[in-house]
């Protein structure tokens, strides 16, 4: 997010539309292709990609059902894209930072603390998280409040789930969650460029809406390290920085957390940060985005949906004044 820098198609999305990770991952045929000189340029950046994937245990397949009522009209990215191209500045600020250097994370006896204002205050490890609700797919829209976007089949469930188990408390109004923050594995955290841990929160309400997953997977297996592994959230009628990865504890707060972007620029990252096309960021336009995969010189820029198209969550801001609470 330090970038200086037709509505929803018309497509139904097949399983078979999305790359399969077996054909990108097909490591033998692209060593072939190397040394037979058909890859050159983008190959080394594939290759490490390649290795990230080597690395983490992304290979895990999860057992899901597609949820009906969360499938798009918009064709998935195609995985390499959604994998290649990402935000997870605890291992650089390059968008091909975290597939080349994710590969330290280490996600095995993974826990996340539950605490705050719950009855039940709690540890859970990730088989636990797997364990807790049925595993969904689920296909959202992710727009970066840097104006590009993708389309990604999740695998998780409803964070309501969790906040069901936990119990919250009369004082519980928001939920923070903080993110691992680690340096041996993360070489991103010696740049000040945010206050570490990275941490995000919702409103309660927010964080119960049903569209709140809690991702444990996507395009049916386990989330690659780059793409936050191996629990985070997904928030989709919010700017993806709200949708914070590698969570490590969640807390019930009655007073409203301190985020790690409010804090580092309020005046462009609010806490709310509800994709608004009508609320330009003070460096550049809100109102059009670019999907990731469809960079051709031609191709024109999609519109920016009010909520990213997601207007079930309308009523959450009755009566607020979305300019000024952005
Ligand atoms: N979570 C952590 N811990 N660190 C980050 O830098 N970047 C955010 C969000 N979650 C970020 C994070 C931003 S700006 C975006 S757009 C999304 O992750 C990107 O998610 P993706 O890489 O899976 O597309």
């Amino acid at each position: 997010m330090l970038i200086k820098q037709n509505p929803n198609g018309v497509e139904r999305p097949f399983a078979s539309e999305i790359t399969p990770r077996e054909v990108f991952e097909s490591r033998r045929q692209f060593i072939q292709q190397l040394a037979l000189g058909t890859i050159a340029g983008s190959a080394l950046l594939e290759m490490a990609t390649r290795e990230a994937f080597a690395q983490s245990a992304s290979s895990q397949k999860l057992a899901t059902k597609r949820n009906a009522t969360y499938v798009l009209m918009d064709k998935p990215t195609d995985y390499k894209d959604a994998t290649g191209y990402n935000n997870f500045y605890e291992f650089g600020t390059d968008k091909t930072d975290p597939v080349r250097y994710a590969g330290s994370l280490r996600t095995s006896q993974w826990t996340v603390a539950i605490e705050g204002e719950v009855n039940k205050p709690q540890v859970i490890d990730i088989d636990g998280l797997r364990k807790l609700a049925p595993l969904e797919e689920r296909i959202y829209r992710l727009r970066c409040v840097e104006g590009w976007s993708m389309v990604i089949p999740w695998v998780g469930y409803s964070l309501s789930e969790l906040i069901k188990k936990v119990e919250p408390n009369g004082n519980a109004r928001y939920i923070e969650f903080t993110t691992l923050a680690d340096k041996p594995q993360m070489p991103g955290l010696g740049s000040p460029v945010l206050d570490w841990p990275y941490v995000e929160g919702l409103r309660l309400d927010e964080a119960k809406h049903p569209l709140t997953l809690l991702a444990l997977g996507m395009y049916g297996e386990v989330l690659p390290n780059q793409n936050g592994a191996p629990v985070r959230v997904v928030v989709p009628w919010k700017y993806g920085f709200k949708s914070a990865k590698s969570i490590v504890k969640i807390r019930f707060t009655r007073d409203q957390p301190k985020t790690a972007w409010n804090l580092a620029a309020p005046g462009e990252y609010g806490f709310y940060a509800n994709v608004n096309p009508g609320v330009d960021h003070p460096r550049w336009s809100q109102s059009s985005e670019r999907r990731i995969g469809e960079d051709s010189f031609f191709t024109r820029k999609r519109k920016t949906l009010m909520f990213n198209g997601y207007g079930e969550v309308t009523s959450l801001y009755a009566g607020m004044d979305l300019r000024k609470l952005y």
